[in-house]
């Protein structure tokens, strides 16, 4: 086990920020930096025992700077849509910055992948961040106490361990926008991945993404993953790839299985667990060439797969799921688990 923290870049103000890299018994690194607490890279073996990127990352912090596709970056306070870039709460309405269109995504202008966080080194397989929201940040009530711990074991395992306490109630919706690959080669389409999600619903959209409030079957649809299917098989049949929340078959704050990843020609193997009720399979359908990897190749349509475990998108404008609002005195905690295999 091992970390190693390395200077990585300054912001325009001077802030320095790092890279902390986490290594297991296995030699499967994990980087990340205090900035967004971005996941820059993960190294994993394939069935020959190559290691490669599976994680699509930039070459430098400059390039960072200019993250629209949130590569990697933690999401808050709330992740996916509100819709109106409003809601209300206990009787007051509360306007949030609009930052697509007529609606707030991923926490506004400057949400959490923006954001310098405070670092704790916890030992040599974790790293704890930290970061007060403050009340009205992008609109939303409350100071807003958050914790990340990002913990490598040695049976491949990447823990994202997440707390929060707020002094006024507020909607709150954290996740993990890594893109994987798990060719460790984003020049290949991820159409050939067998995905199997462990979601017999999902929340359908209207035109601008935003839930209709509806929980629907997946049978008989292009979302059907309950057995393993290729990405590919039915991507043809959505507008533009998957961008779906699925509903997972749990309980409340239960850690279960949510999804599983298999790459036929390196034999990588994934499975993502999560405490949380919901599950955005994302495509990298609006990836545009416009960024690329350390190696020069841009990345594209489809050339890597989000899954961000998430509460139910635009819950605060939604009586029918379930609310999401923390409420002070109450300690959040939540969980996502990704295995390499
Ligand atoms: C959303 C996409 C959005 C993307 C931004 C995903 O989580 O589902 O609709 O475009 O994030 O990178």
């Amino acid at each position: 086990m091992a970390l190693k923290q390395q200077p990585y870049g300054h912001l325009p103000d001077g802030r320095k920020t790092d890279l902390y890299i986490l290594t297991n018994v296995n030699d499967v690194e994990v980087s990340a930096t205090n900035y967004g607490g971005i996941i820059t890279s993960i190294k994993t073996p394939d069935q020959n025992g190559v290691f490669k990127n599976i994680v699509l990352g930039l070459g430098s912090f400059r390039e960072y700077l200019k993250n629209d596709p949130y590569l990697g970056a933690l999401v808050g306070r709330v992740s996916n849509r509100i819709s109106n870039a409003r809601f209300n709460l206990d009787g007051k309405t509360y306007k949030l910055a609009k930052n697509e269109g007529e609606n707030h995504l991923h926490g506004g202008l400057v949400g959490f992948e923006k954001i310098l966080w405070e670092v704790e080194v916890v030992d040599d397989q974790s790293i704890s961040l930290s970061y007060v929201s403050p009340d009205g940040e992008e609109g939303y009530p409350g100071n807003l106490h958050v914790s990340v711990t990002y913990t490598l074991d040695n049976d491949n395992k990447l823990t994202l361990d997440f707390g929060a306490m707020t002094d006024q109630a507020t909607p709150i919706s954290f996740t993990s926008h890594g893109y994987f690959n798990l060719t460790g080669d984003p020049s290949k389409n991820i159409h050939d991945h067998q995905l199997k999600l462990n979601a017999d619903s999902y929340t359908p959209t209207d035109q601008e993404l935003i839930p209709t409030g509806a929980v629907d079957s997946v049978e008989d649809t292009p979302l059907d993953f309950r057995e393993f299917k290729s990405i590919g098989k039915d991507i043809g049949q959505t507008k533009l790839g998957f961008d779906n929340n699925f509903v997972l078959n749990k309980s409340e704050g239960e850690l279960a299985l949510a999804a599983e990843v298999e790459e036929p020609q390196s034999g990588r193997r994934m499975n993502v667990y999560t405490s949380m009720p919901c599950i955005q399979l994302y495509t990298g359908n609006y990836l545009d060439n416009s960024l690329q990897s350390p190696e020069g190749i841009p990345f594209r349509k489809h050339c890597a797969f989000c899954l961000e475990p998430q509460h139910y998108p635009d819950a605060p404008n939604r009586p029918e799921f379930p609310s999401g609002i923390l409420r002070p005195g109450k300690n959040y905690r939540a969980k996502i688990v990704y295995e390499f295999l």
